[in-house]
């Protein structure tokens, strides 16, 4: 048994045979920040990088290089990288790629295989010579001793270098991202699902969801592979005993998706700026909505696809690619296309990519408004390095954009149901209240009415939180808020304030009163009282989130007044 490190010495290594001959190197990061979307529940992460042992050996993926010297000491330890026969690359995002360099100034010798994606950015940051060997799905590699090693490609999960490899002699299958979770802990395995659930989620959305078709292609060609022992992922614990669960997830959550009624064609530049995670956040933004997302890359991308792509979405989102070097070339080609293939029916949004020599932003945008899209929401320029309120901006301007597709579906929706059921419904009542929470540099609010005492021991609420919220992504598990009641006679103005529609990334609290709770969340200081709540679990219920929490503090500060209550004459809107 390992000790969990105390806070301060944070980089630690776990070292385990998997399967026969295979050995997982995890590098275990207990304090990565949140500055990726995709690290929304603040459990660290770890880089997972594998070793098997055939008549040849390969070494699959790296680590972060935060972990240089660990690693590389490690993996001096468990073999003499003179006799690393390949290099196999699953993705190129620097937390698995990080120390590919390092690992080949020590195994001149290792033969990189990846995919043809991968191994053109591998060019763009290694620059030095490497002995390189392209594989697609169903191309094979015999490391000899039972180790038949054969690929899949899996585009777009999350860029479109993902590579997965299957040990038929083991059935392992390397997954990289896919089937992962920042989800920090000495377990190796997936032994308690119950609390990697919430982490598995919240990746899966932010990652994955936004390329939901690509996700079940990659199903369907991981289909013909054989039985799957063991999912040695790239983050998190690896995948033994919930195998079949966990893959199923994806397969229902991408199933649900993919049916939405409408589509946003997202372009973007995987490896250029900061291109890659600001679309996510978008993406996600727009998914909440319950609209598809089809996320390409303008360099990878098949003219006839982007067309059909194109002519099937209702909005185009577009980052601005580098306006010099081969990839302009390219690029501009796609956008071409895309320019090409657009309606005056569809809407657009645009974003900077900070990269060095973005695309100058307005011209582009012009071309699609002269042609009659309507922009959404003002286009996102990046002056600065991006940060946490930044993707915060892009998902909400995602789901601006998310919403303003689901327009008409809303309002034929409230018009619609007139029944008795929904008549009864109405007459469920509710209190006011203000939900306000703060997460690292964020901060965001809403009005809600859904709430329920949920328990005693410990005090515990339930609040239902619509999926498209702004706020829903600072109420995951273990997240802390403030729920402020709001005093009969006293909250019209308050009522007013969070119910108005905010530009993407606003300050919510411009304008309110507030103090500080302990854990940093506002408490706004015309409220009737407050409780002071901890997220211990999410159910999804359709449409909604039903959000458990315990409540760890409160105070009324008008005992003599009454809690305002929303009395309402349909249940078919709030
Ligand atoms: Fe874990 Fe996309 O890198």
């Amino acid at each position: 048994m390992v000790a969990t490190p105390v806070k301060g010495n944070r980089l630690t290594l776990q070292v385990a045979d998997i399967a026969t001959n295979t050995t997982a190197i995890r590098c275990l990061d207990w304090d990565r920040d949140r500055f990726d979307i995709e690290f929304g529940l603040q459990n660290g992460t770890t880089y997972n990088s594998f070793l098997i042992r055939g008549e040849k050996t390969a070494l699959v993926d790296t680590s972060h290089e935060k972990f240089r010297d660990q690693y590389l000491s490690q993996l001096k330890q468990l073999i003499d990288p003179s006799e690393i026969d390949y290099l196999i690359i699953s993705h190129t995002e620097p937390d698995h790629s990080g120390l590919v360099k390092d690992v080949l100034d020590l195994a001149q010798q290792a033969v990189v295989v990846g995919s043809k994606v991968a191994i053109q950015f591998l060019e763009g940051f290694v620059h030095q010579p490497f002995e390189r060997e392209i594989v697609k799905t169903g191309s094979q590699l015999d490391l000899g001793s039972d180790h038949l090693l054969e690929f899949v490609n899996a585009p777009n999960l999350h860029w479109p270098d993902t590579m997965l490899t299957y040990d038929w002699g083991t059935q392992v299958l390397f997954t990289c991202d896919v089937f992962g979770m920042h989800y920090c802990s000495n377990d190796l395995l997936d032994t308690d699902l119950e609390a990697i659930s919430p982490d598995y989620r919240f990746y899966y959305d932010c990652l994955m969801g936004p390329n939901a078709r690509s996700v079940l292609s990659a199903l369907k060609r991981m289909d013909k592979l054989g039985e799957i022992a063991k999912v040695a992922n790239g983050h998190g614990p690896i995948l033994s005993y919930n195998v079949e669960e966990l893959i199923n997830r994806y397969r229902t959550w991408s199933k649900n998706k993919t049916k939405a009624e409408k589509t946003v064609a997202l372009f973007y530049v995987s490896d250029y700026g900061y291109s890659d995670r600001v679309s996510q956040s978008i993406a996600y933004g727009i998914t909440k909505t319950g609209i598809n997302v089809e996320m390409t890359d303008l360099l990878a991308a098949d003219q006839q696809q982007v067309r059909e792509l194109v002519e099937q979405s209702s909005a185009i989102v577009i980052g601005m690619p580098p306006t010099s070097g081969d990839k302009a070339t390219e690029a501009s080609a796609t956008l071409g296309t895309i320019i090409a293939s657009v309606s005056s029916k569809q809407a657009i949004g645009v974003f900077e990519s900070y990269g060095e020599d973005d695309e100058p932003i307005d011209p582009i945008k012009t071309r699609f408004t002269d042609l009659g899209l309507k922009e959404v929401f003002p286009a996102i320029r990046i002056t600065d390095t991006p940060r946490e309120t930044t993707y915060k901006l892009c998902e909400e301007a995602g789901t601006d954009l998310g919403q303003w597709l689901q327009r008409e579906k809303t309002v034929k929706q409230m018009k619609s149901l007139d029944s008795e059921l929904d008549k009864a419904m109405g007459r469920l009542s509710g209190g006011l209240y203000i939900i306000s929470a703060k997460k690292g540099d964020l901060k965001s609010a809403m009005l809600a009415s859904w709430v329920a005492q949920a328990s005693f021991d410990p005090p515990g609420i339930s609040i239902a939180v619509a999926k498209d919220r702004a706020i829903e992504a600072l109420m995951q598990v273990g997240d802390q808020f403030v729920l402020n009641i709001l005093e009969e006679g006293n909250y019209q103005h308050l009522m007013k304030h969070f119910l108005k529609r905010f530009k993407p990334g606003a300050d919510r609290f411009e304008g309110i009163n507030t103090q500080t709770a302990e854990h940093g969340s506002p408490i706004l200081t015309d409220a009737l009282a407050y409780l002071e709540c901890e997220v211990v679990r999410r159910m999804e219920c359709s449409d909604h989130w039903i959000v458990y929490s315990k409540v760890t503090n409160g105070r009324v500060s008008k005992p003599e007044s009454l809690t305002a209550v929303h009395h309402r004459k349909v249940g078919n809107h709030y």
